[in-house]
């Protein structure tokens, strides 16, 4: 496993093994602090690809100010060890001038779908996520990149992102991993007290009353917002931020959930000083025979 720093670096290793050698690349994009959610990743692209690039930034870009940026969990030593398991061939960890050296000025924004729910609550935000990725892909040119289902609204950010500015990289998202508390597996998890961490299960648990809630009828937006409102009030540490019923393919609102689309519900939850978010797909009500996908 080589571990690369440089942009340039990077890009020419790349050429060569699609090139010289036909390789296909896999990219795992992450911010480190990497979790079983990461190495699950990591696992597919090992399993679809003939060679794994792990990168390993934490992207100021994407954090506003007073946001966890300084205090993102860093540890390249502890990353590294993870992921020699798996014969990742390269990890690509730049510094921040290497992604955004002086003089920097072009970004890269998706319209419409940046501007809700965690785009409005973290303005910005998907601005820094979209310029990142483009640079990553740009120096990488992977052939796939992975993306967890937990993000759910960066993957379709992402998506949206390959497809209009005809990127040539295919995105493959894979399911949220849990703790057996139904909490997702998160790097800022690693902020949390052991109560806030038990607290932390409330987000599933909030969000499988509402499936619960769904598949005994309720078709109301409204009143499936509120069977999830009225169980994250139960835990005293929680606060819900929001909670978002859409559609899981537009982000679009609903009133009420379809019969044939699949829905979307997302919602972003403080524990003490930690922001978490955590969703569910609602398959439609008439395709449920056939396999349902698990959020
Ligand atoms: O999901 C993340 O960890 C980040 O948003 C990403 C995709 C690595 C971009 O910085």
């Amino acid at each position: 496993m080589e571990i690369i720093n440089r942009r340039q670096r990077m890009s020419s290793v790349a050429r060569k093994l699609r090139r010289e050698q036909d390789q296909t690349i896999g990219l795992v994009p992450t911010m480190g602090a990497l979790h079983e959610g990461h190495l699950s990743l990591v696992r597919e692209a090992r399993r679809m690809c003939d060679v794994v690039v792990v990168s390993v930034f934490v992207n100021p870009a994407q954090f506003g100010p007073g946001e966890d940026f300084e205090r993102y969990p860093r540890d390249l030593t502890q990353d590294t060890t993870k992921l020699s398991d798996y014969n990742v061939e390269y990890i690509f960890a730049p510094s921040v001038e290497e992604i955004y050296p002086k003089g920097f000025s072009t970004y890269v924004t998706v319209e419409g779908l940046s501007n809700q729910l965690e785009g409005v609550a973290r303005p910005g935000h998907f601005r820094g996520v979209a310029t990142v990725l483009t640079i990553l892909f740009n120096t990488v040119r992977p052939d796939f990149a992975f993306f967890g289902q937990k993000d759910a609204q960066q993957t379709m950010v992402v998506k949206r992102l390959v497809r209009d500015l005809a990127l040539d990289t295919e995105i493959v998202v894979l399911p949220t991993v849990r703790e057996e508390s139904g909490l997702a597996l998160s790097s800022r998890n690693a902020y949390l007290d052991g109560r806030e961490r038990r607290a932390a299960s409330v987000l599933y648990r909030a969000l499988m009353y509402a499936r619960e809630a769904h598949d005994d009828g309720e078709r109301s937006a409204r009143r499936l917002a509120e069977v999830v409102r009225t169980q994250v009030e139960v835990e005293p540490r929680a606060q819900l931020e929001y909670v978002s019923i859409a559609d899981a393919e537009t982000m679009e609102r609903l009133d009420k959930l379809p019969d044939d689309r699949p829905t979307l519900i997302a919602i972003a939850v403080r524990i003490g000083r930690t922001r978490l978010i955590d969703n569910i797909v609602i398959q439609p009500a008439r395709q449920k025979t056939r396999a349902t996908v698990e959020a």
